[in-house]
């Protein structure tokens, strides 16, 4: 089942989300190097804290971190540790909180120092595929239309999109239905209505979509060893069209 947010739902989601960006903001600026992974975490989780909010993916199925930091080759789900970021790696942080009976979830890849070009436009395409696909998130249009111009877009440039992670509904619990795939068939799956939250996420590998899951559980890394980019925003479908509940200042971008 699909849930719908009420007006009062919605407020709680706004909040949530705000804290949530927020925590992704402040991982984004820590990341150079020389820092450590679980120096980033613990900064998350305070933050989120000191807001009266809770990490939401702390012990989740059993997570130990409150952030997902994935450096290069990895993808998803990398677990905070004594790892030190290097000049030219790019770290992917995924956080979420938890604060009035909603979450909020967002995530984004971030630079240390200077990049390859090459690097450097697989995280952006992965940016923007995002955008591509939030056209859709319009009453009238349905899942599959953003998940089709999601895969459209950062095809076109040769990259993979990974299909065994998807995006999902959120709201009092972390993912809910529906899923979102960042690939599929235009004018397929549930309709979208006012009141429903989405995370969209694309996970792009530079390589192929071939992943792997590390011994610890939780890693996802390529299956090739080439690097990969990750962005999320939690979106709510309105009646005028998506609105971006996880604010966009700080997503590692400057506008
Ligand atoms: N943001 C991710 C997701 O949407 C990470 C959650 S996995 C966790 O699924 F276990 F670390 F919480
Ligand atoms: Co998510």
């Amino acid at each position: 089942m699909i849930s719908l947010k009420t007006a009062h739902d919605v407020e709680a989601m706004r909040k949530a989300g705000k804290i949530t960006a927020a925590a992704r903001a402040l991982a984004g600026e820590m990341v150079k190097p020389g820092v450590s992974t679980k120096a980033i975490d613990r900064a998350v989780h305070d933050f989120i804290v000191s807001q009266g909010a809770k990490p939401s993916f702390l012990h989740y199925n059993g997570y130990p971190g409150s952030a997902c930091i994935s450096v290069n080759n990895e993808v998803i789900h990398g677990i905070p540790g004594h790892r030190r970021i290097k000049e030219g790696d790019i770290v992917s942080v995924d956080v979420g909180a938890y604060i009035g009976g909603f979450h909020g979830d967002c995530a984004a890849t971030y630079f240390a120092g200077e990049v390859s070009d090459e690097v450097r436009k697989l995280v952006e395409v992965t940016r923007q595929s995002f955008f591509e696909g939030i056209k859709f998130a319009c009453p009238g249009y349905r899942i599959g239309d953003i998940s089709h111009a999601i895969q459209e877009y950062v095809e076109s440039f040769g990259y993979g999109v990974v299909r065994e992670y998807v995006g999902h509904g959120v709201g009092s619990k972390l993912h809910e239905e529906p899923e979102v795939p960042n690939y599929g068939n235009a004018g397929h799956g549930p309709r979208l209505v006012p009141g429903m939250t989405i995370a969209i996420e694309p996970m792009v590998n530079l390589g192929t979509a071939e992943i792997k899951v590390l011994s610890d559980g939780w890693t996802v890394e390529t299956a090739d060893g080439k690097p990969a980019a990750h962005y999320e925003n939690t979106v709510l479908i309105t009646k005028d069209g998506p609105e971006i509940l996880t604010p966009l200042k700080g997503d590692g971008y400057v506008r």
